[in-house]
């Protein structure tokens, strides 16, 4: 069998995991320096790049469908040619992705978030070809725990829940603001709110803090926490790896559910609502 470039990795101390836990609770985010080597940074960016360059991935563009591989984000090369730049479920693609899910103290990290047993739900490669980014600020999904317009914010004694988080890898150096660093407003998954200035966003006096680091640095993010890749406007190539772990009851009620079998006729020929709802593609969605 051949050798995975990814190491097993160790967990960190109990106390440093708690810590770091604590952290990511009280901030939203937290940055982690020199988890991977070097020789796994470049592998798995040489992996990237190869499966960027697959024109058969490159054909599958749909976001809605669970076979998707690229979203196009609008980007353009100085070309004026439209290029991909998230890749998608990763774990499918090479043995190198799945690896990645393991490795410690990643794993550990994630379960001390979102409690043991937890499950994988999301892998992607960003890859920022200069000029390409997602640079609105913005919260994933929706705003998880919205509050009333007389709330000023979450009450900070709680401790706001984390069904789901990413932790990001950078694959090479982003050191500067011209490379795009990921920024983060700390604390402002506490706003039940969305961002509150697409330009100068603030919470409570905190400004947007950006995540300056070397490649095989990680970063933990709640998704609830105000982000955005600032753009990228030095020549350089921008790579992050993102692994996603959500907790188990999470796993249970939104995934396992979905899969449920129901019999093949039904998925053909079923009305589709029924199917959407069941969580499965309808037949319109795959033509
Ligand atoms: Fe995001």
């Amino acid at each position: 069998m051949a050798t995975s470039p990814i190491l097993k990795g160790e967990a960190f101390s109990k106390e440093k995991t708690a810590e770091i836990a604590q952290q990511f609770f009280r901030d939203g985010f937290v940055y982690i320096p020199g988890v991977l080597t070097e020789g796994e940074v470049t592998a798995l960016r040489e992996k990237s790049d190869e499966l960027f360059a697959d024109p058969q991935l490159a054909e599958r563009t749909n976001p809605d469908l669970a076979d998707v591989r690229y979203v196009q984000m609008g980007g353009h090369a100085e070309s004026g040619e439209s290029l991909p730049f998230i890749l998608r479920n990763t774990i499918e693609l090479d043995p190198i992705f799945r690896d990645m899910l393991l490795r410690e103290p990643i794993l550990s990290l994630a379960e001390a978030i979102v409690g043991e047993n937890c499950k994988f739900c999301g892998q992607n490669v960003l890859r920022n070809l200069p000029g390409l980014s997602i640079d609105q600020w913005h919260v994933d999904g929706s705003v998880h725990f919205p509050v009333t317009d007389e709330m000023p914010r979450h009450d900070s004694r709680l401790r706001m829940p984390v069904m789901w988080f990413t932790v990001q890898m950078a694959l090479n150096d982003i050191e500067t603001i011209e490379e795009g660093p990921t920024q983060y407003v700390r604390g402002s998954h506490y706003s039940g709110r969305h961002p509150n200035d697409q330009d100068n966003p603030e919470f409570e006096g905190n400004k947007p803090a950006s995540i300056l680091c070397k490649a095989g640095d990680i970063y933990l993010q709640d998704p609830q926490c105000w982000h955005r890749g600032a753009p990228n406007f030095s020549g350089k190539t921008r790579y992050i790896l993102q692994s996603q772990y959500a907790a188990y009851w999470a796993y249970w009620r939104f995934s396992l559910c979905n899969g449920v079998p129901v019999p093949e006729d039904v998925l053909q020929n079923g009305d589709d609502r029924l199917v959407s709802l069941l969580g499965r593609p309808r037949v319109s969605d795959l033509n």
